[in-house]
């Protein structure tokens, strides 16, 4: 043991720069020094400034979810392919399919407008800790300070909010910090360019979420403005908008050990966790939800090969099961094969090492242990339960469509009761789409017979939904037959039948709502959100309040450690090299890929490399114009040692100059462990160069128009 604790000791004062994700306004503070150590070129202020323009007004958050950057001063924006695909779906129909085919304006009255989609920029970050805590009496209950937090943070954002700014506070490190953001929202969006998706997904499943990859995962936006270069709705009279900082784009390249950082919105990371809740991710919710997803993908894989129009419906919905499938499998695996749990272990007594002549703290520390402990030993079954809800019950379409008309028959009782209702609205909406569109009822059935056999293995008796057990029983568990009652006796799982109960909806609905499928759907949802969710949510803000003690406790502890907070959603920044890693034992793998591995990849057969023979032609002219490295060779994508997760897709990568390189857009498998531990030996983010996205726009797309606008440094 006095072995492992020397070992962590040292560890926790030597990590490498590149783990962390920092908040820009804080890098002068805490990281320029280290970063120009490590060939940064430009000052702490080029990344962040309140008064000038800098890098931050050239970074957005993309449709809510994803980064983009602005590459030209009028309003260009570089994301990914899968960023933008919700948005260039809806802009498709079979006539104009811009997925499968592409799309390029070939002039700005050509940009296609988005519905729904927005960018929002960062106007300034204001730590307010001491505004919204300062307030705070010690005396106060859980309950009352959670409500005078609530209450001073509005307070705040809505002084904030002022000249077309929005504003929301968040809270950093569980709670002992706040910091608020002033933001502005554009709202309209064109299309400018997408490839087609044999090139923007090029390996698809196959290869997500893996190194080597030789996917072209980009599309391009044009941000509009108002006259005065403001948000407006969208309106023909708009302008391009003109950015205050947009990134040049260097054709020069990196080479390993070269300088780079990521600059966007990264999702969500737990780092600083306690072995109790590592070992519950480890052992029970990622094997947990990845035995579920792959018994659904399963089944949804064998129905999507027998005809298209079943593959059509499930594609998008497959793609979503499947991302993080394969993401809580690699994460899983990474955790274990990094002994994990046994290193918070010895973190934990590590930590207790160095408190030992301080009694107070030390106290401090095993009561938070010991509660972490106790917390997640709640913990465990009512998560095992709720992930047995969301993954495996919902999993069952007819079931979730069912839940659906819960409001419906709540509005009629309201209008028969003669009360205040929407009844009627919400029937006209409900009349207008196809309910079951993307959803095929015998594939249906199969995951309906699946998911509740699953269940009747893993779930006790005394923890199943009463009427769900009652029918459970009355099958004698043969949950075969009991799918096949489900199935034949419900008018929630069919079109033809769903469209017949909605024209007279309201004279029958006595009938409708002893619909086996809708009582099953009831008592579902009932039990969970009654029995399951609201311990879940108690145990979560108590596991909070812990969190926000034991952070306070290691900053305090670890003095000259520099601590970043978890990801939120917020404005961050990750720096590290462009470097290769060894996936396992006796295998190396390269830093970057080229263009020969797609052919080669493609020659397979494999369906998901598939590519237009216009890729293929370009390529055996070897037509590579200014886009090729020293060496003559056309690289697709690189990895880099930069700590990104969900939500840095699209990211600018820069290099040491703050140009841009490339855009973000995976990780790789062996390395999806690092939203929980960062790995630096296996943790890569991957990234398209972005000589391949302008060989693509100039070449293959004949869209050369663009990188006029760009400012390119060759
Ligand atoms: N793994 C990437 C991310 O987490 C890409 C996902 C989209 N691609 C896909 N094949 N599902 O978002
Ligand atoms: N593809 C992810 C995204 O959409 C990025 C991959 C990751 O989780 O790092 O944000």
């Amino acid at each position: 043991m006095k072995n492992t604790i020397l070992a962590f000791l040292l560890v926790i004062t030597t990590v490498r720069a590149d783990e962390g994700m920092w908040l820009p306004q804080l890098i002068n503070a805490l990281n320029y020094a280290d970063m120009k150590k490590n060939g940064f070129k430009l000052s702490a202020e080029q990344i962040y400034s309140i008064n000038k323009s800098s890098m931050k007004d050239a970074v957005v958050q993309f449709g809510g979810g994803c980064t983009a950057e602005l590459i030209s001063g009028e309003g260009l924006i570089l994301t990914n392919h899968h960023c933008g695909f919700s948005s260039i779906a809806a802009l498709s129909s079979v006539a104009n399919d811009y997925l499968k085919y592409g799309y390029w304006a070939m002039n700005r009255g050509e940009e296609l407008r988005c519905e729904n989609l927005t960018v929002m920029f960062i106007n300034r970050i204001e730590d307010v800790t001491s505004r919204v805590t300062g307030s705070l009496k010690p005396a106060f209950s859980e309950l009352q300070r959670d409500s005078a937090i609530k209450a001073i943070i509005k307070v705040i954002e809505n002084e904030a909010k002022k000249d077309g700014y929005d504003a929301f506070i968040r809270p950093f490190f569980y709670g002992n910090e706040y910091y608020l953001f002033v933001t502005e929202t554009f709202k309209d969006i064109r299309l400018v360019g997408a490839p087609p998706e044999s090139i923007g997904k090029f390996g698809d499943e196959t290869d997500n979420w893996v190194w080597p990859r030789h996917n072209a995962d980009f599309s391009m936006f044009r941000i509009y403005a108002d006259k005065n270069n403001k948000p407006a709705d969208y309106s023909k009279d708009n302008v391009p908008y003109k950015p205050r900082y947009f990134f040049p784009i260097s054709l020069k390249g990196y080479e390993k050990g070269d300088f780079t950082m990521v600059y966007g919105f990264p999702g969500r990371t737990t780092e600083y966790l306690s072995s109790n809740a590592v070992d519950l991710i480890m052992n029970q919710q990622d094997p947990v939800r990845v035995r579920l997803r792959g018994k659904r993908l399963a089944i949804l894989e064998e129905d999507m090969k027998k005809n298209d129009t079943i593959r059509l419906m499930y594609t998008s919905r497959y793609a979503g099961i499947a991302n993080y499938y394969k993401k809580w499998d690699g994460e899983m695996k990474g955790l274990r094969k990094f002994d994990a749990v046994n290193k918070k272990k010895a973190f934990e007594q590590g930590l207790l090492e160095l408190l030992k002549n301080d009694p107070a703290k030390t106290a401090k520390c095993n009561t938070l242990l010991n509660a972490f402990k106790k917390n997640y030993a709640e913990y465990a079954p009512l998560s095992k339960q709720y992930d047995y809800y969301t993954e495996c019950l919902m999993g069952i379409d007819g079931l979730r469509h069912a839940a659906g008309y819960t409001n419906i028959f709540a509005e009629l009782k309201k209008k028969q009761a003669g009360k205040e209702n929407k009844f009627d609205k919400l029937l006209e909406d409900m009349k207008k789409v196809v309910p079951f569109k993307n959803m095929n009822p015998p594939t249906d059935k199969k995951l309906c017979e699946a998911m509740l056999s699953v269940y009747v293995t893993d779930i006790e008796k005394e923890n199943r939904p009463a009427y769900l057990d009652s029918l459970l029983g009355a099958y004698g568990n043969d949950t075969r037959r009991l799918a096949e009652f489900l199935y034949s006796n419900s008018n929630f799982n069919d079109n033809r039948k769903a469209k017949a109960m909605l024209a007279d909806f309201e004279k029958s609905a006595v009938l409708y709502e002893r619909d086996p499928f809708y009582q099953l759907a009831l008592s579902v949802n009932k039990y969970y959100q009654t029995a399951i969710l609201p311990q879940l949510q108690y145990l979560d803000l108590q596991i909070n309040d812990l969190q926000k003690e034991y952070v306070q406790l290691l900053r305090e502890t670890y003095k000259t450690k520099k601590f970043y907070p978890d990801a939120n959603s917020t404005l961050r920044v990750a720096y590290g090299k462009v470097e290769d890693y060894k996936p396992r034992d006796g295998v190396s793998y390269g830093y970057y890929t080229t263009i020969d591995g797609l052919v080669d990849k493609n020659a397979t057969g494999v369906e998901d490399y598939y590519v237009k023979p216009r890729l293929l032609e370009l390529y055996s002219q070897s037509d590579f114009g200014p886009y090729v490295d020293k060496k003559g060779k056309l690289r697709i994508a690189f990895i880099a040692s930069n700590h990104t997760t969900g939500g840095n897709s699209g990211s600018p990568v820069l290099n040491a100059k703050g140009e841009l390189i490339g855009t973000n857009f995976d990780r790789n498998w062996e390395g999806t462990m690092s939203d929980i531990m960062y790995n630096v030996n296996q943790c890569r983010n991957i990234v398209l160069d972005v000589r391949f996205t302008l060989w693509i726009v100039d070449k293959y797309a004949g869209a050369g128009h663009l990188l006029k606008e760009m400012k390119l440094i060759k």
